[in-house]
């Protein structure tokens, strides 16, 4: 099991990246997929599981309700009988995804106590749209000492309209909606890949959804569903941290089992900076042949440029020929990383939330701080624009998403170093 503890990443600047990396299976995906399993009793298999800590937190979680679960390389079975509603807030406060199960144990169990951080509050917490799309469908909330529960003489199926097309929420309504009576319809829903798979891993257990993908998803709800097995989507968000790793150190590398179409607009951004992006066989093909060239990004829910590329992207900014403006419009402040980013050299200046990063020939080495997942992935890959050492201290956050990162770096040729401390 992978543990989160403090690691520190040593970076040396190396020659261009040269190989094949294999691409697992997506974070984001795989977290609601087991969620989604309280939905029915038997054994799960889901295959294309990364080893993630993320997954660990998800199989605790499962197990407090009464779920056993087992791993091997790549995959993991899950077995639920007998499970009690309740998703305690000691392991909720460690991952947020937790979450991801209120919908399912609402509509099974027509009860659910969610502990959240700062749970007395979460009329104004953001799962305020979780909430409100539930209570659509015949949920009631109250809030408790250290979070939330909501009760339902039986959820019907009815029109709910997001105000904004958050992935949580979508996710949520749509697993709460499959055992709903009647026909449930998500308008302004969430399109990204992983609600897709969702969706599907929900229609192979015997829901009847249709739409994923689109703004309007439709749910004709069922009496029962079963256990099944499924493969999880390969990870947009690490194949795009190893394309700006190209585009950074240069080289040319495969993305084995990578989703062109799953990507088609950060391939598209990226290709204006100069990379070379082409769907292969199975995966991506990318190289950099040249000195990347600066552009402006905004960050848009899917089919937009994800807010979890945008780390990498302004990494790849920073040592881009020009000036690009990169504009933020999911998460309030989700720039901290670039004072660590300015730390190494790079030129770079926030005003709310747009960023201009002024691109420099190179960055220089310094010991750095990530604070996120995407921001710490970011850094490792910004060092390797850098001459000298970079050392990035990371609190556990990087193998929260990815399996490797420093392994898969160094086999494609970077110099990088994990040492736990
Ligand atoms: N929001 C609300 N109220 C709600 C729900 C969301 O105000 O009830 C706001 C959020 O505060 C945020 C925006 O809406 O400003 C978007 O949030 P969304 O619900 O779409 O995000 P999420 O479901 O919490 C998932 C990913 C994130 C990714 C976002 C956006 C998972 C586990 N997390 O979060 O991934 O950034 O979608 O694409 O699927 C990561 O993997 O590192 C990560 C943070």
């Amino acid at each position: 099991m992978i543990e989160p503890s403090t690691t520190h990443y040593v970076i040396n600047a190396a020659g261009p990246l040269q190989g094949t990396v294999a691409i697992g299976g997506a974070k984001n995906s795989v977290l609601k997929l087991m969620a989604a399993t309280t939905m029915a009793d038997g054994t799960y298999t889901l295959y294309n599981v990364p080893n993630i800590h993320d997954v660990s937190v998800m199989c605790r979680l499962l197990e407090s309700m009464g779920a056993t679960t087992s791993r091997r390389p790549g995959v993991v079975e899950i077995t639920i009988a007998d499970l009690e509603p309740v998703a305690p807030f000691a392991l909720v406060e460690q991952m947020r995804a937790s979450t991801a199960v209120l919908g399912p144990l609402l509509g099974r169990f027509n009860r659910v106590e969610l502990g959240i951080p700062g749970g007395d509050d979460f009329g104004h917490r953001p799962i305020d749209m979780h909430l409100t799309g539930l209570e659509t469908l015949g949920a009631s909330f109250t809030a408790t000492a250290d979070g939330v529960s909501g009760t339902t003489d039986g959820l019907v199926g009815g029109t709910v309209r997001l105000a904004f097309p958050s992935v949580g929420a979508t996710e949520n309504i749509l697993m709460a909606s499959v055992l709903a009576k009647g026909t449930t319809t998500i308008r302004n829903a969430a399109a990204e890949p992983e609600i897709s798979d969702l969706a599907s891993f929900l229609n192979k257990m015997g829901a009847r959804i249709s739409g994923s993908g689109t703004s309007t998803i439709t749910v004709e709800g069922v009496d029962a569903l079963e256990a099944v097995t499924h493969r999880v989507i390969p990870d947009r968000i690490q194949s795009a941290t190893y394309m700006a790793a190209v585009g950074i150190a240069g080289g040319e590398v495969v993305l084995e089992h990578a989703r062109y179409d799953h990507m088609a607009m950060v391939c598209q951004k990226m290709g204006e900076m100069g990379l070379r992006i082409s769907p292969d066989r199975d995966g991506i093909w990318v190289s950099a042949p040249d000195r990347m060239r600066s552009v402006d990004i905004s960050t848009l829910p899917y089919p937009g440029v994800a807010t979890d590329y945008k780390p990498a992207l302004v990494a790849l900014l920073a040592v881009a020929d020009g000036t690009g403006i990169v504009t933020e419009n999911l998460f309030a402040g989700r720039f901290r990383y670039v004072d660590e980013l300015v730390a190494m050299g790079a030129n770079i200046r926030t005003d709310g939330n747009h960023a201009i990063v002024r691109g420099v020939e190179r960055l220089q080495g310094a010991t750095v701080t990530s604070h996120d997942i995407r921001a710490g992935a970011a850094l490792i890959v910004a060092a390797l624009g850098a001459d000298g050492e970079t050392t990035v201290v990371d609190e556990g956050h990087v193998v929260r998403g990815y399996p490797d990162l420093a392994g898969d770096l160094t086999a494609l040729g970077a110099n990088v170093v994990a040492r736990a401390v």
